[in-house]
């Protein structure tokens, strides 16, 4: 009875290990995307800056195009945070000094919540998170008028 009730877990234990592994290194291997967007925590709201368009802002939904690959790179500038949406399966911490790197692909345009997932002080639990997601027609009028500085 001791040797089954060790070796079946045991057994679970390395069939499940194939699945987990295989999404794991899914998950961290950043393809090659079609947007970067900088993902900063700040005590305590979220700042984004997308580099190829020179646009910087803070305190307003993240839009991001539809069916595209977006790849997010994650710092804080103080303490540290976590940048977490549940429907794009992204929870990633925001380290000060240190650049985490994830990625995300949304099929379907709407309105996305998240919120800061580490206890990062006082006013923690208002650091939420909006995302947008957007037709690339409606992106591309978007970052037009954040680059006329609307
Ligand atoms: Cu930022 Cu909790």
């Amino acid at each position: 009875l001791e040797i089954v009730w060790t070796a079946v877990p045991a057994l679970a234990m390395i069939f499940l290990s194939g699945p987990t592994f295989t999404t794991l290194k899914y998950m961290d291997t950043v393809p090659k995307s079609d947007l970067t967007v900088e993902v900063i925590g700040h005590q305590w709201f979220w700042e984004y800056r997308y580099p190829k368009y020179g646009i910087v802002f803070a305190n307003e939904p993240l839009v991001i195009p539809v069916g595209k690959i977006v790849a997010a790179d994650v710092t804080s500038i103080d303490v540290v945070h976590s940048w977490f949406v549940p429907d794009f399966g992204v929870k990633m911490d925001a380290n000060p000094g240190r650049i985490n790197h994830t990625w995300f692909q949304v099929e379907k345009p709407g309105t996305y919540g998240g919120q800061c997932a580490e206890l990062c002080g006082v006013l923690h639990a208002e650091m939420m998170i909006t995302v947008k997601v957007v037709t690339a027609d409606e992106f591309d009028r978007w970052i037009e008028q954040k680059r006329k500085g609307a």
